[in-house]
């Protein structure tokens, strides 16, 4: 066996998690003393003051249920911690982009991160506002460029010269005046998995460093262009803060140069990309990550630009799913799960390792006799379809199970492979909760599609 440990908040140290030769044992209770959102009362688990059980009653399986509060008491601690600098929090879209949350960030004065059309129109329908947005991403079409310049947004995150070229293009025929900054790649090791890093030369993201200040020069050129900043993001799920820091301290060096060449800016955007902890991660805290960049920052007199997402979201959220079938074989244990990888595609996309805890802690222990090890898989025909592998776990078929951590990039990456509808999503705050999307029905899947008939 060996353990991980973790230091509770009380200071004391409790195993997250013990690895057996059969399988992974995660102490629930433990891993959420670390999960501000989520508790056991009465060895039932809760999500703020709403008992996870009682969701999955109501609204049904699998759900995403999100807390309110732990949404917000990371958007306060981004803003409590760079206070000392004039800033903007851009929440990226893309790690969750239901209507009720983008509201609560938009009401808490949160700027978005977008990389397409439909994300600004969800920002705008849930009330935020366009002068806080920043549009990323390497493919904008001409319509794009074009709504977003009619919306009035912040700033695009520009990733190429062709990309300059045809903003200039439709700033001028829209008579207007577009204000960009240049995503830099710094090329520095995000040391993240391969597909979430984005910082590295061999990536599609951004323009190279070497060539920043040329493409500077040249935008300075352009008549319908305004430069107004620069940007970089270096990848996701960073737990430290050193691969920042190098990315931060070579985007100085280029607001410098350009300084010199008589290109000043208003902005610096550092993008998102802080890790969370799924199970026994220990990722740099938003206060430690501030720490390290702030002395930097405050000599710059920018503004600062974050573009948060998954920091933001990832432990707002669990995934509710029942156990439908249990099925023992010789080799291996299979739970199947009504949530697949179509609800939730992170474990086969990405061997990400998420935790999946059960609503009620009464037979849930390592030692319990009912313990065993369990693949909790979803009822898709792929073998890559499963939510966990060799988890130690004591199930009996209608559990209720959460999984942790799904906050982010859960339901927006969901599908609908297999015909299978996509997850109600439900908002809890204090007592308080409501659906904040219906799950799909069966109808609606190919309510667009038609028979072949021109023949
Ligand atoms: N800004 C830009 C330009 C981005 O491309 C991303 C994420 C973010 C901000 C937000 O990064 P975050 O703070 O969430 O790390 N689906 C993957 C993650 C993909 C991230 C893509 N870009 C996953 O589930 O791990």
């Amino acid at each position: 066996m060996s353990n991980s440990e973790a230091t509770t908040d009380m200071g004391s140290t409790t195993a997250i998690t013990t690895q057996t030769e059969t399988g992974l044992y995660i102490d629930a209770k433990a891993l959420t003393a670390h999960l501000p959102a989520l508790s056991y009362r009465d060895e039932a688990l809760h999500i703020e003051d709403v008992s996870i059980k009682a969701v999955a009653e109501q609204y049904q399986t699998p759900c995403y249920v999100y807390s309110k509060q732990a949404i917000l008491e990371v958007y306060k601690a981004y803003s409590d911690s760079f206070a000392s600098v004039e800033h903007q929090i851009c929440y990226a879209v893309k790690a969750n982009s239901n209507l009720a949350v983008l509201g609560i960030l938009a009401q808490a004065g949160a700027g978005f991160d977008i990389v397409s059309r439909g994300e600004l129109m969800r920002v705008l329908a849930a009330g935020g506002q366009a002068n806080r947005v920043v549009y990323s991403g390497v493919g904008k079409t001409y319509e794009d460029i074009e709504f977003a310049l009619n919306q009035g947004i912040s700033c695009f995150n520009v990733e190429s010269i062709s990309e300059l070229s045809l903003i200039n293009k439709v700033a001028a025929q829209l008579d207007k005046s577009a204000p960009i900054s240049l995503r830099v790649n710094p090329d520095v090791d995000a040391k993240t998995h391969p597909y979430i890093s984005t910082g590295l030369k061999d990536n599609k993201f951004g323009i190279a460093h070497e060539q920043a200040l040329a493409v500077y020069e040249q935008a300075a050129t352009m008549p319908n262009i305004e430069i107004i900043g620069i940007d970089c993001h270096i990848g996701s799920q960073l737990t430290e803060v050193a691969p920042f820091v190098a990315a931060l301290d070579k985007i100085i060096e280029l607001v410098h140069a350009l300084a010199d060449k008589g290109i000043t800016l208003q902005h610096i955007d550092l993008g998102g990309g802080l890790g969370v902890r799924y199970i026994d991660e220990s990722p740099v805290s938003i206060d430690e990550f501030a720490a390290a960049l702030l002395p930097k920052l405050t000599q710059l007199d920018l503004k600062v630009f974050f573009e948060p997402g998954r920091s933001m979201v990832a432990n707002a959220g669990v995934l509710l799913t029942r156990v439908d079938v249990l099925k023992p074989t010789e080799h291996k244990n299979f739970a199947i799960v009504d949530a697949a990888m179509n609800d939730l595609i992170r474990p086969a996309l990405y061997q990400a390792e998420m935790a999946v805890i059960p609503s009620t802690l009464s037979s849930h222990g390592i030692e319990t006799k009912d313990s065993q090890a369990w693949d909790i898989v979803g009822a898709i025909c792929e073998t890559g379809d499963f939510l966990a592998k060799d988890r130690l776990l004591a199930l009996r078929a209608g559990d209720i199970l959460a999984i942790t951590g799904a906050g982010a990039y859960g339901f927006t990456m969901s599908s609908n492979y297999n015909s299978r509808p996509r997850a109600s999503e439900v908002m809890v705050s204090g007592e308080s909760h409501q659906l904040v999307r219906k799950r799909e029905t069966i109808a609606e899947l190919y309510a667009n599609e038609s028979l072949w008939q021109a023949e």
